[in-house]
């Protein structure tokens, strides 16, 4: 079964059409890249996947269910992590896990697995406003894992870090894809991220609408031997790359 299926979606703030007209379907277990510029309308269509937004028209499935109908069964089943997550400073990563794990009425076992999932067993004890980018952006996929979601959205979550850091979250991710019992979308403006983690299916947007999407593989030719002069080709511009 489907895993999402979105048809023909759009979105408009006042005059700023958002997303215009977006069509997507995303089997089980798949890790789908969302890649585009800032303001492309990432944040907008993945926050309507995730029933944060109402779409003005068009139609958004999660597995085969309706947010208006459904949003109680749909939020036991997906984990999520905002393009911004703040944390309240003063609380160490242990407690805002464990406060976090008790909307879902889950117990310590699993505060102490995801803490080790993450790789932050040394900063269980740390107030949350003492960490670096990157053992924040840790923390809140941590938080996004609490509940074992089938279905994880991660909102450009290395924005930011250092490439080590960056690393570290992409390994983290790899572990999980590898066991296949989650679907992820993920947003990012970094190339090698959709690369590395995404290769079944890339999905370029741009001002609202896609570009392309595929496997890397497909998308690549001798016009466009990287996801870098495809993207150029496409667009006529260069998308941010720095890593
Ligand atoms: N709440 C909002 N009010 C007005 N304009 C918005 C709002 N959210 C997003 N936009 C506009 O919609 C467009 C897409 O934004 P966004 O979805 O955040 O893009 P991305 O995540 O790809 O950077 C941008 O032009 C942005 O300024
Ligand atoms: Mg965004």
């Amino acid at each position: 079964m489907l895993q999402i299926e979105v048809k023909n979606v759009e979105k408009s703030f006042k005059d700023v059409k958002a997303v215009r007209g977006i069509s997507l379907a995303i089997p089980a277990g798949q890790f789908v890249a969302l890649l585009g510029p800032n303001g492309a309308g990432k944040t907008t269509l993945v926050e309507m996947m995730e029933g944060l937004k109402k779409p003005d028209s068009g139609e958004i499935l999660i597995q085969g269910k309706t947010w208006q109908k459904h949003e109680h069964e749909l939020r036991t089943i997906i984990g999520l992590s905002l393009q911004e997550t703040r944390f309240a400073e003063k609380l160490t990563v242990y407690e805002t896990l464990r406060l976090f794990a008790a909307f879902f009425e889950l117990g310590e076992e699993r505060v102490n697995e995801v803490i080790e999932q993450t790789g932050l067993q040394s900063k269980q004890k740390s107030m949350t406003g003492t960490l670096s980018g990157g053992q924040k952006q840790r923390l809140a996929l941590a938080v996004a894992l609490l509940n074992h979601p089938q279905i994880l959205f991660l909102d450009e979550p290395t924005t930011g870090l250092d490439p080590h850091s960056r690393m570290d979250l992409w390994n983290i991710l790899k572990s999980l894809k590898d066991k296949g019992e989650t679907t992820l979308i993920l947003t990012t403006h970094y190339m090698e991220e959709a690369s590395s983690l995404c290769s079944d299916h890339i999905i370029i947007i741009d001002e609202g609408k896609i570009l392309k999407e595929g496997k890397l593989e497909d998308l690549l030719d001798e016009k466009s031997r990287n996801l870098d002069e495809l993207f150029i080709n496409l667009t006529g511009k260069v998308l941010n790359n720095k890593l």
